[in-house]
């Protein structure tokens, strides 16, 4: 999909539903946050968000007292509208309206974080253009944590088709620089309760 028309969608998705609205909510991202504490990352950690959409993670890593928080995403409107909720705490994140397939991450971070954006990068190439920005922008010894459909979760999402994962299959797409670390399964409750089964894997970059 070219990234015009894909922000397009994003930007109609997140302006025509409340943050409760879309399939994907959770009210407290507790797997993301079990395994940022698994991986030992400190407050001080440089963290990016990619495809962080309307998420709350942010405020809870705030909450935590982390330090160093940028969210991405394609979709300006879904970055306003956490910004909106998040009120004057908004200035202790950083912002980035990008598409994470061809942006030039202007630094190396600790952790990596993406639930339900990979997943949407059904052309090789786009792939390509997001792990040669993860390699860019993941610190050697930096963790990536990417949540995924599983391979029996659904097929689309937001009307989308998606690529499905099991651990195995995300190490070998992201190739020999990284070092899978563990992978779980979650079973997530959408807001109408229906379920979705991601898969979270946790990488360290090696090389
Ligand atoms: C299913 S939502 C998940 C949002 C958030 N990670 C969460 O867990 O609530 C997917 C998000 O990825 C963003 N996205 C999709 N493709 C993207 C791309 N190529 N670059 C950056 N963001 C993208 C969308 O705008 C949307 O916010």
């Amino acid at each position: 999909m070219e990234s015009e028309s894909r922000q397009a969608h994003w930007d109609n998705v997140y302006a025509s539903k409340a943050e409760n609205e879309v399939s994907w909510f959770q009210e407290n991202p507790a797997p993301s946050l079990a395994l940022i504490a698994e991986i030992g990352a400190a407050p001080s950690a440089a963290i990016i968000d990619i495809g962080g959409g309307a998420s709350r993670l942010v405020d809870h890593l705030i909450d935590r007292g982390f330090s160093d928080i940028t969210v991405l995403d394609l979709s300006a409107a879904a970055l306003e509208a956490t910004k909106a909720r998040l009120g004057q705490r908004a200035s202790r994140a950083h912002w980035l309206v990008a598409d994470a397939t061809t942006w030039q991450p202007p630094r190396a971070y600790d952790v990596w974080h993406d639930r339900a954006a990979f997943h949407f990068l059904t052309e090789e190439s786009d792939r390509a253009g997001y792990i040669a920005r993860l390699k860019q922008g993941l610190k050697i010894g930096g963790h990536a944590i990417i949540a995924t459909f599983a391979l029996d979760g659904p097929e689309k999402c937001s009307g989308l088709p998606v690529m499905r994962y099991d651990a195995a299959r995300l190490a070998r797409t992201l190739g020999p620089g990284f070092r899978l670390l563990q992978s779980q399964r979650n079973d997530h409750a959408t807001p109408w309760g229906s379920q979705q089964l991601f898969q979270f894997s946790v990488f360290e970059r090696v090389e």
